[in-house]
C-alpha cells in the first residue's frame, strides 16, 4: 500500500502529477538526447523510467562495468529538470549469464527450455541469477543513490511478465522449501491436495515437483499452490533488490504491476502492501469486448491495491501497441480519454511507454510519446496537450474517489475459478469479474475493487461475482456485513469450495447456504450458444442449477431450458440486510437492470441515463476541494447538473455542464465541501461524501 504520495515525488512543496514515459537512451547516438530532453520540457515532462533494460550496457562483461553513459543521461536530465524513475537494470540479464550459467534459463511446463533473443529469460528460483542481479543493484544503487535527479526506484520491470512459472529442478526445490513452510509436514501436504485421489500420496518431499505436463488432468490444489509460489517469489526477488537499494537511498521504491485482462500470473494483494508507490502498467486490450470498460476496471482494481490512496499509471501507449494480433491506433481524443480516465479513477502520475518510438527491436511499431512521424504529428499534439491539461489539474492531486459500492476480485479466485475439469469452460472468472463491472458502469456507479476478506463496513452494496473458493472468514465476513444492514450480490459459482478447494456438502454453495438462503443440489450448465428465458423477461446463458429456496424469495424463475419453474434470481434477507444470489449468467442488459435494481434497493445513487448517453463521471475528494470527472465516450456532446468551476478550460459552470463528444471536464464543485468541510457526523465523512453525491448526481 502506498506510503509516498505520488504528488510529492519531483517536489514535496509542489504538488503536481507526475507525466512522462519510459526513456531508453541506450538505443539513440548522445546528440538525440539533446533532442530528446528539449522536447521532454516541451510537453511538461517531469519523470522518465530509465535503466530498464541497461544491464548488457552497464555490465558488457561479468564483473565489469561501464557507466559512462547513464552518468551523462541522469545529468542531463537534472540539468533540464526532470526527475528519474531508476530502473535497477535487472529486468533482462545479458547474454553471457546464460552462456556462463544455461542452468538460469527457465523452463517450461514441458520441460524445454526458453533461450536468449528476448527479455526475462531467467529463472526467479535462480541463485546465480539472484546474485548477478543483487550485484549489479548494488552498483547502480552505490552510484546514483545520492543522485539529486532520482526521484523514485524502479524494481526490475513488470516482473513475472513472461518467466512466472519455471519447472526447473532449482525452482522445483524452491517449491518444496515454500511447501515445508506452508504445510510443516508431509501428512498436511496430502491432506490439502487431497492426494488419496489417483494414487497422488507423497512419501518424502524429494518426491514432489512443480505442476508439469501430465498425461491426463492434474491436481488442482498443486496447481494453485505453485502459482502462489511463483508469485511469491517473484515477491521475493523485489524484497532483495529493495533491501540492497536501502543500504544507499532512501527514495521510494515501487515496480509496476500489470493489471490486465491477459496477465495474471502475481497476486497483488500480497504484493501491495511491501510498495511504497503503487504502479501499473495499462494497455487498451483490443481483443476484448469493450476495452475501455476494461480499463476503468483496471485502474479501480489499482486504486484499490493502494488502499483508496492515489497511484501512477507507469505505462500506457499514446496510440497503437504491438504486441496483439491487431494493433489499433488510438482514435482523436482517445489517448487523453484514456488518461484522465485514469486520473479521475484515482491517478497522479501519467506515464507511456516509451519516449521516443524504437527503430530497431522487436517494439519498433509500438506507439510513443514522439513517434516516428515527429512533432507534426497529432499523437505528439495530444502529448504536449496532456501535459498542459494535467498542470491545470495539479489541485486534484491527493483526492480520494469516492464509492459505495465494493466489487470482490481476486487473482487467486481467478487461478481457482479457472482451474480444469470444472463443470463449464464458459464459466471464465475474469468474465464474469468484468460483466459484474460493466453492469454497475451501465448503472453509473463508481465501484470500489477490494480483495476477497476486505472490511466491507464503509459500503452499501458489495457485489461478488463467482467467488469459487472461499475460506470461513471470507463467507463469515460477508455474512455479518449483510447481517449489519448491508446488500450483497452473490453469483453463481462462488462459496463452493473452501481455501484448499476441497468442495463444501451438504448443498452448494456450501460458504453461503444460510446467507442466500438457498440450497443447490445439481449444476446445469447450458451448451454453447444455448439461452435460457426467465419469467421476468431476461435471457441468461452458461449456467443453470438445480437451486431450492430455504428461507430466500424468488424473483425470477427459468421458463425454459433444462430447468423449467426452477429459481434463477433470488433474495434473502438476513438480519438488517439483504443477499441476492444470481444462479445464472444474466445477459447485459437483464445484468444491468438487476444490478441497478439492487443498488438502488440499497441506497447508492445510479444514473444509468447518463453512463447510456456515453458519460463517465466519477468524484474524487481531497483537501482543496471536490473534483467532478465527466468522460465522454459518446458521439454526441452530453449535458449534466453541477455549478463550480472547470478546470481544463477555466470556466466557469452555473448550473449546467456541457461535454462535448469525446471530451472531458473536470469541475471543482461548488456543492460538495472539500475533505473535512463536510457537516454532520466528523466520525462518518465517508458517508457523507455519498449522501451529497448523490443529491448532486
Ligand atoms: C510492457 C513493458 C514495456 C513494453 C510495453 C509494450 O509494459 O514493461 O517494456 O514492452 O509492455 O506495450
Amino acid at each position: 500500500m502506498s506510503t509516498t504520495a505520488v504528488s510529492e515525488l519531483i517536489s514535496s512543496s509542489d504538488h503536481r502529477f507526475t507525466y512522462g514515459a519510459d526513456y531508453n537512451p541506450e538505443q539513440w547516438s548522445e546528440s538525440v538526447w539533446l533532442d530528446d530532453v528539449r522536447l521532454m520540457r516541451e510537453a511538461r515532462v517531469t519523470l522518465v523510467a530509465i535503466n530498464i533494460f541497461g544491464w548488457a550496457q552497464l555490465e558488457p562483461l561479468p564483473g565489469q562495468f561501464d557507466f559512462s553513459r547513464l552518468d551523462r543521461v541522469l545529468d542531463l536530465l537534472h540539468e533540464n529538470g526532470i526527475g528519474v524513475n531508476l530502473g535497477t537494470g535487472t529486468s533482462s540479464p545479458p547474454p553471457w549469464l546464460a552462456a556462463l550459467h544455461p542452468e538460469t534459463l527457465p523452463m517450461m511446463a514441458d520441460g524445454t527450455r526458453r533461450h536468449v533473443g528476448g527479455r526475462q529469460a531467467y529463472c526467479s528460483s535462480s541463485p546465480i541469477f539472484l546474485e548477478r542481479a543483487l550485484g549489479l543493484v548494488e552498483q547502480v544503487a552505490a552510484r546514483y543513490g545520492a543522485h539529486p535527479a532520482v526521484k523514485l526506484w524502479h524494481i526490475s520491470n513488470e516482473l513475472g511478465c513472461h518467466n512466472a512459472h519455471c519447472h526447473c529442478a532449482v525452482s522445483a526445490s524452491a517449491f518444496r522449501v515454500w511447501l515445508e513452510a506452508r504445510y510443516g509436514t508431509l501428512d498436511a501436504l496430502n491432506e490439502a491436495w487431497g492426494t488419496a485421489f489417483w494414487s497422488q500420496k507423497y512419501a518424502a518431499w524429494e518426491h514432489i515437483g512443480t505442476p508439469m505436463l501430465t498425461v491426463s488432468t492434474g491436481n488442482p490444489a498443486q496447481a494453485v499452490d505453485f502459482m502462489r509460489f511463483s508469485s511469491d517469489q517473484l515477491l521475493a526477488q523485489y524484497r532483495a533488490e529493495v533491501a540492497v537499494i536501502r543500504r544507499h537511498s532512501a527514495v521510494p521504491a515501487t515496480t509496476n504491476f500489470m493489471v490486465a485482462a491477459h496477465i495474471r500470473n502475481l497476486d497483488y494483494w500480497s504484493w501491495a502492501g511491501e510498495m511504497d508507490v503503487i504502479a501499473n502498467d495499462h494497455y487498451l486490450d483490443h481483443r476484448l469486448a469493450d476495452p475501455t470498460t476494461e480499463l476503468s476496471f483496471a485502474a479501480d482494481v489499482t486504486r484499490g491495491l493502494s488502499g483508496g490512496a492515489p497511484w501512477m499509471l507507469m505505462e500506457q501507449a499514446t496510440s497503437a501497441v504491438n504486441w496483439q494480433p491487431l494493433n489499433i491506433a488510438k482514435g482523436p481524443g482517445e489517448m487523453i480519454r484514456n488518461s484522465l480516465t485514469h486520473v479521475a479513477r484515482g491517478a497522479d502520475g501519467i506515464s507511456f511507454f516509451q519516449w521516443r518510438a524504437s527503430v530497431q527491436g522487436s517494439e519498433r511499431f509500438h506507439s510513443a510519446m514522439l513517434p516516428h512521424a515527429g512533432t507534426d504529428t497529432a499523437v505528439w499534439r495530444d502529448v504536449v496537450s496532456l501535459g498542459e491539461t494535467l498542470e491545470r489539474l495539479a489541485e486534484v492531486t491527493g483526492s480520494r474517489v469516492v464509492a459505495e459500492v465494493a466489487l470482490v476480485f481476486g487473482w487467486q479466485a481467478w487461478w481457482i475459478t479457472d482451474l480444469d475439469s470444472h463443470p463449464s469452460v464458459e464459466v471464465a472468472y475474469l468474465d464474469q469479474v468484468h460483466r459484474a463491472y460493466a453492469a454497475l458502469r451501465a448503472n453509473g456507479v463508481t465501484v470500489d475493487v477490494v480483495e476477497p476478506g476486505a472490511d466491507l463496513s464503509g459500503y452499501r452494496l458489495v457485489v461478488v461475482p463467482a467467488l469459487h473458493s472461499m475460506s470461513d472468514a471470507v463467507a463469515d465476513g460477508l455474512t455479518g456485513f449483510v447481517a449489519g444492514g448491508g446488500h450483497a450480490v452473490v453469483t453463481f459459482f462462488s462459496g463452493i469450495t473452501d481455501e484448499t478447494d476441497r468442495v463444501r456438502t451438504g448443498g452448494y454453495p456450501g460458504a453461503l447456504r444460510e446467507l442466500l438462503g438457498i440450497s443447490t443440489e445439481e449444476f446445469f450448465p447450458l451448451h454453447m450458444g444455448e439461452s435460457v428465458e426467465l419469467d421476468d423477461g431476461s435471457r441468461a446463458t452458461i449456467w443453470t442449477e438445480k437451486l431450492r429456496t430455504t428461507t430466500a424469495e424468488t424473483l425470477a424463475s427459468y421458463l425454459d431450458g433444462p430447468l423449467p419453474g426452477t429459481p434463477a434470481i433470488t433474495r434473502n434477507s438476513l438480519g438488517d440486510g439483504t443477499a441476492w444470489y444470481l444462479a445464472t449468467s444474466l445477459d447485459a442488459a437483464s445484468l444491468a437492470q438487476t444490478l441497478g435494481t439492487a443498488a438502488t434497493a440499497a441506497g447508492v445513487a445510479t444514473d444509468p441515463a447518463s453512463a447510456a448517453a456515453g458519460l463517465e463521471i466519477v468524484l474524487r475528494r481531497g483537501e482543496r476541494g471536490s473534483y467532478l470527472f465527466a468522460i465522454n465516450h459518446g458521439l454526441a456532446d452530453a449535458g449534466l447538473t453541477a455549478s463550480g468551476t472547470e478546470l481544463i478550460e477555466g470556466r466557469e459552470v452555473d448550473g449546467t455542464l456541457t461535454v462535448p463528444a469525446g471530451g472531458v471536464r473536470v469541475v471543482r464543485l461548488d456543492s460538495v465541501p472539500a475533505e473535512g468541510g463536510s457537516e454532520g457526523d466528523p466520525t462518518d465523512g465517508a458517508r457523507n461524501d455519498r449522501e451529497e453525491v448523490r443529491e448532486l448526481l
